[in-house]
């Protein structure tokens, strides 16, 4: 780790020769040469870490005043948003932030689409992102249990039940998610636990590996260029710049315009119309009373209109985790020699540009009721959303490129 050689004294040096603390800083900040190239797309990673930090600190706030009791739970969170002082701004931090996680982690796997960046050296930064992605879902259904409104209760009840498909296992397996025969206070009980306990630990430890694994190969950047080939005579990449302070300096810019989007939606428009926070969610849960469209949050929904077009539930599970898994795979299904679409022709520009799309619309499409038109539509979108990896790996056996440049273009 202590690759910088560094001399220092006072308090400084004595923590130095205890824990190589300037030596970490240089390592990973102050001499960490990031490519002189990152755009804007480059801002999602360390918007996604302080998304983390408000989700941690704001859940903590909110464990305060919650108990994971049926008998209470929903009543609890009224009081968090009209008693507790400060609880609604704690709590719709931390509903914004759930979808802000979101929203930033789509954009920052775009820009790996984009770019190459789930491409060798970096397969293990892209496997560890996905489990990262993976375990917000689970992370982000749970949490959305825990108030216990009707589509808590409805939404936990379909998903779960989707186990409970999954042929000679699926009755051990679905009591033993639920801990109980229906959803209920033992659901709601174990929810909490790795809601707030267990997740969270995995979500930490994942997020340290994913930027350990970062540094160890060095970023990408939108040239899709190692500039680790071309170093000086002091083996500094010549196109690298180090992280501090230029780009810590751009983060900080990144962050004070996500903060301006994030808090106007925290103060002026929490629930988003329904889409950050549902309407049937401010009923209290309800075993007797399902709710007239059960659907999940917006950011499920694309997975969720990929379950709904097979008609039997276990084939439609099996086919929206087959989609997860494809995205699991593509460092391997892309076999081309050129990372970024920059040096990348139009065909694989439309087939990106149609993944992307069929993504979106299948999105819209898990939020609506479906008449014949719209589940044609998410049938057809489907195929597209499995058709991109098909043709991305045919076609970048011999694919066509651009020129490749020696050197960062910018
Ligand atoms: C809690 C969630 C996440 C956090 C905190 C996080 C954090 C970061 C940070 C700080 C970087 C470096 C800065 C940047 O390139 O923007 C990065 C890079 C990267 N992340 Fe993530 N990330 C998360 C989720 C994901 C997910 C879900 C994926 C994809 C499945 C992913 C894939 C990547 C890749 C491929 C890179 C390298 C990009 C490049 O060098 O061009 N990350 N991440």
């Amino acid at each position: 780790m202590a690759s910088n050689e560094v001399k220092t004294t006072g308090l400084l040096g004595w923590f130095d020769k205890r824990l190589p603390v300037t030596s970490m800083w240089n390592d990973h900040m102050a001499k960490y040469y990031a490519p002189k190239n990152f755009n804007f797309w480059y801002f999602f990673g360390s918007l996604a870490l302080l998304v983390l930090v408000n989700q941690l600190l704001t859940g903590v706030w909110l464990t305060m005043h919650y108990k994971p009791d049926a008998a209470q739970a929903f009543g609890l969170v009224e009081y968090i948003m009209r008693d507790v002082p400060w609880g609604w701004l704690i709590r719709y931090l931390h509903t914004t932030g759930a979808s802000a996680f979101f929203v930033v982690v789509y954009l920052h796997m775009f820009r790996g689409l984009m770019y190459g960046s789930y491409k060798k050296p970096r397969e293990l930064i892209w496997t560890f992102g996905m489990i990262i992605y993976v375990a917000l879902m689970a992370e982000a259904f749970m949490g959305y249990v825990l108030p216990w409104g009707n589509m808590s209760f409805w939404g936990a009840k379909v998903i779960t039940q989707l186990f409970g498909t999954i042929p000679y296992i699926g009755d051990t397996l679905l009591e033993g998610i639920r801990g109980d025969y229906n959803i209920s206070d033992a659901t709601l009980n174990r929810f909490f636990a790795l809601h707030v306990v267990a997740v969270p630990i995995v979500l930490l430890i994942l997020v340290f590996l994913h930027i350990a694994a970062l540094h160890s190969v060095g970023s990408n950047n939108p040239d899709g260029i190692e500039i680790k080939k071309n170093k000086d005579e002091n083996g500094i990449p010549k196109d690298g710049i180090p992280f501090h302070p230029y780009y810590s300096v751009k983060d900080i810019f990144g962050i004070g315009m996500f903060l301006i989007i994030f808090l106007g939606i925290v103060f002026l428009k929490p629930d988003m119309g329904g889409l950050f926070l549902e309407h049937d969610n401010f009923n209290i849960a309800n075993p007797g009373s399902t709710p007239e469209h059960i659907k999940p949050v917006w950011y499920f929904t694309p997975f969720f209109a990929i379950l709904k077009v097979v008609p039997n539930p276990f084939g439609g599970m099996i086919v929206m985790f087959s989609a997860i898994i494809a995205l699991f795979l593509l460092p391997w299904v892309d076999r081309s020699e050129v990372k970024s679409i920059r040096y990348r022709l139009m065909p694989f520009k439309l087939a990106l540009t149609a993944f992307v799309t069929s993504f979106v619309v299948l999105g819209y499409l898990g939020m609506v009721s479906w008449g014949a038109g719209e589940k044609l539509l998410a049938q057809v979108l489907t195929g597209v959303y499995f058709l991109y990896f098909v043709f991305l790996f045919v076609y970048t056996k011999n694919e066509k490129h651009k020129p490749i440049p020696e050197r960062l273009t910018h």
